[in-house]
């Protein structure tokens, strides 16, 4: 999936607004132009905002001036890249990265050499957790597999081939998935427009269907396991994840169907003890407050929308990693991680 791309002269992004119905392709050339488009959603999904941050800290040092405070000015950019989302932990650890390089940095050209191959090894090393994490994940699929899956993780939401679909990517390969049912992901259809243009794409049998109704999908057996991604997960394996997580993770434990989670370790934040640490994004009414050009809520109601919601560790069956499965307790199996890396 051609999500970014670095030109020479800035970050090429297919723009996931105007998907399906349109394959069209911005050029990020600023730092304004890549925080807008951040924020905007033009590219979303926690591994993929991390790098596309990482990309956007070289163009902060190429805007600077030569000279004595192009650190300064550099830092101020990275500092409008940093202001765009808050949930995605991708983003903050991405931007840490590229600060210390930038402070490590003798000169502007040497730090614009630095950050550039900082962003593209990180590109790197998302595609290979990709890889490695639609193996671990394939594993637990026996044949004639149907899976169920929320928002979109994924290659759109990764420099790879995603998070949960890595797993029906590997599974298709192998030869062992019949199907994938989305949820359409309310209220900007991520499940709709991107995960459903993907998965056809890629050959694979989808099944849009609304987030209300996946509690149905999940009671008369139609899929064996829930496949999931992240965009923050504390260190007692508290999950941020796309608004809507939360509730199909509860119907999940209701009817017995195992509810996985798979997020590479840039996903996950020592720093937060549990996910009421977690800071959640509220966007903004317009998004909810009309269809197609209609107004569906009356201009005197308030709405409430956040983009995310944390699911509780004890609803995860087991956390899917580039280093394969954490099983509970968590908080164990994720310290050792940290430990290791
Ligand atoms: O608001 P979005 O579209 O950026 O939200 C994306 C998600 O919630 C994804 O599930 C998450 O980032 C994991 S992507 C591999």
């Amino acid at each position: 999936v051609p999500t970014l791309a670095w030109t020479g002269c800035g970050l090429r992004i297919i723009d996931q607004r105007l998907l399906p119905g349109r394959e069209k392709y911005l050029d990020c050339d600023t730092v304004r132009d890549l925080a807008t488009a951040i924020r905007g959603l033009a590219v979303r999904g926690a591994p993929a905002i991390g790098i596309s941050a990482a990309y956007g800290a070289v163009l902060a040092a190429m805007e600077s001036e030569e000279g004595p405070s192009f650190r300064e000015s550099a830092l101020a950019g990275i500092e409008t890249l940093a202001s765009t989302r808050p949930t995605a932990v991708n983003l903050f650890k991405a931007l840490d990265e590229q600060r210390r390089i930038l402070q490590a940095s003798a000169s502007r050209a040497e730090a614009i050499a630095a950050l550039l191959a900082s962003a593209c090894a990180m590109r790197q090393s998302d595609l290979e957790a990709s890889m490695a994490m639609g193996a671990a994940g394939a594993s637990l699929l026996g044949d004639d597999a149907r899976i169920l899956t929320h928002c979109n993780a994924g290659g759109l939401a990764t420099a790879g081939l995603g998070t949960a679909l890595a797993v029906a990517y590997e599974s298709h390969r192998l030869g062992r998935l019949s199907r994938v049912f989305a949820d359409e992901t309310r209220p900007l259809l991520q499940g709709a427009r991107l995960t459903a243009w993907e998965l056809t794409r890629a050959g694979i049998p989808v099944t849009v269907m609304p987030d209300s109704a996946a509690a149905t999908v999940l009671a008369a057996g139609l899929v064996q396991a829930v496949f999931v991604g992240a965009d923050r997960i504390a260190s007692n394996g508290d999950v941020a994840n796309k608004v809507g997580t939360f509730p199909l993770a509860i119907a999940a434990r209701h009817f017995g169907v195992p509810f996985y989670v798979v997020a590479p370790l840039s996903t996950f934040d020592p720093c937060c003890a549990d996910g009421s640490a977690i800071p959640v994004e509220q966007r903004g009414r317009d998004e909810l407050d009309s269809l197609r050009g209609r107004r569906i809520v009356p201009a005197s109601a308030d709405v409430f929308n956040p983009a995310f919601d944390v699911t509780p560790s004890d609803l995860v069956t087991a956390l899917i990693c580039e280093r394969g499965l954490l099983r509970k307790p968590f908080d164990r199996a994720i310290a050792e991680l940290t430990r290791q890396t």
